[in-house]
């Protein structure tokens, strides 16, 4: 019978399904949960590569004891510090006191920041160093802001199995399978988009250096801290990561975001969902942001081209919740959109005015036309608000 946690001889998966928490680092909804991933190398000497998430650290140690038996983790590889990997370390250095911790120079400060572990017995590697196991060689790589400054990956030679920390990794649990040939993975691609809008999605420029410098190995695997080890659809996995960190487009499409208390700038998204649609935009995905969550509007704003937005005043500013999602967006630098934008007051616009200096601020492909209404919508911005559709689809093209 064949063992779907050891994904390549002597190679083993040892992380654990998160199907309870709520949010991700306290902010971005899990619906589908998230997997935290660590592996053990298996050799003369044995390497456990990153830890798990403290709320599984029994399940770790479990699943660690199941592979090695009674012999002792020689090696605990830390590509990243981020308490979702790293908060089992102190149970792992309990558990075998011997182990040596591998990182690099940040690495172990963090090490010693977050948990109190000192200099003893560890080993300080640098961008290019290489270890060996016995039979095996890992080479670290470091790969700054991918997504802490300490972060690097590890390269195990013998199989070509890149271990990558966050990049490359997705929202999603997995559900039997590790390996994504043995799995449909249809469900983790828009997942995908949404773990990195929301957690890599400020650090595209570090995201591009790390694909080049990492783009001369040979890689027959992907083992990321999040979701499925990557072997069938490696192109496509780094062919996404690489078009979200140029901020290009996924699909061809506009987000249309608006706020709305009584209904009177919903309807003048739906005009202008309407003259989108008239234009033949195909692709129009409309959010209330009083009901999409952020993380799903910031997925697809990093997966679509063209977006517009639509905003009440509210006490003399943007309605809060548009306020807080161009925060969101000005955070993480995304470039190169069509941008259209729309508003509306009762007695005094303040709206529009901070869409526009919004769009001056971002430096986007701005429709030239904005519709600002008072009140409730009357015949000639009906027409205004269509226009913008028909002219947001225009840019499209
Ligand atoms: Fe999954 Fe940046 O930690």
């Amino acid at each position: 019978m064949k063992r779907v946690t050891e994904i390549a001889p002597g190679i083993h998966y040892v992380g654990a399904n998160d199907r309870t928490k709520h949010r991700f680092e306290g902010l971005w909804p899990l619906p589908h949960g998230v997997s935290y991933n660590a592996y053990i190398i298996d050799d003369e000497k044995i390497a456990l590569v990153d830890t798990i998430d403290s709320a599984f650290t029994g399940r770790l140690l479990g699943e660690v004891r199941e592979v090695i038996g009674g012999r002792p983790v020689d090696y605990l590889i830390i590509n990243h510090m981020e308490p979702d990997h790293s908060a089992s370390i102190h149970a792992v250095r309990k558990t075998w006191p011997d182990v040596t911790i591998v990182g690099n120079a940040k690495t172990l400060q963090m090490v010693e920041g977050f948990y109190g572990i000192s200099s003893t017995n560890t080993l300080t590697v640098g961008d290019g160093d290489t270890l060996s196991l016995g039979a095996r060689t890992l080479q670290f790589h470091l790969i700054p802001m991918v997504h802490w400054p300490e972060t690097m990956v590890t390269y195990e030679k013998t199989e070509q199995i890149l271990f990558s920390g966050d990049a490359f990794g997705t929202f999603g649990t997995l559900d039997g399978a590790v390996v994504d040939e043995d799995m449909n993975v249809d469900k983790y691609w828009d997942e995908m988009v949404r773990y990195y809008a929301n957690i890599v999605g400020k650090y595209g420029n570090p995201v591009q250096k790390a694909l080049q410098k990492l783009s001369p190995l040979t890689i027959k695997m992907i083992c990321s801290t999040h979701g499925p080890v990557w072997k069938k659809h490696i192109p496509q996995v780094i062919d996404i990561y690489d078009k979200l960190s140029r901020y290009e487009n996924l699909d061809e499409g506009v987000v249309l975001v608006y706020g709305s208390m009584y209904g009177n700038t919903e309807l003048m998204a739906e005009t202008v969902a309407q003259g989108l649609a008239e234009g033949g935009v195909k692709n129009i995905v409309i959010h209330n942001v009083s009901k999409s969550h952020p993380s799903v509007i910031l997925r697809d704003i990093f997966k679509y081209k063209g977006l517009i937005i639509g905003s009440p005043t509210y006490c003399n500013e943007l309605y809060p919740e548009i306020d807080s999602l161009i925060r969101k967006i000005e955070l993480r630098d995304v470039k190169n959109r069509i941008f259209g934008y729309f508003g509306s007051f009762t007695w005094a616009g303040a709206a529009v005015k901070r869409l526009n200096a919004f769009a001056e601020n971002m430096k986007w492909d701005t429709v030239d036309i904005v519709v600002e209404e008072k009140q409730g919508l009357k015949p000639d911005n009906y027409a205004l608000c269509l226009e913008l559709g028909r002219k947001t689809a225009q840019k499209m093209k």
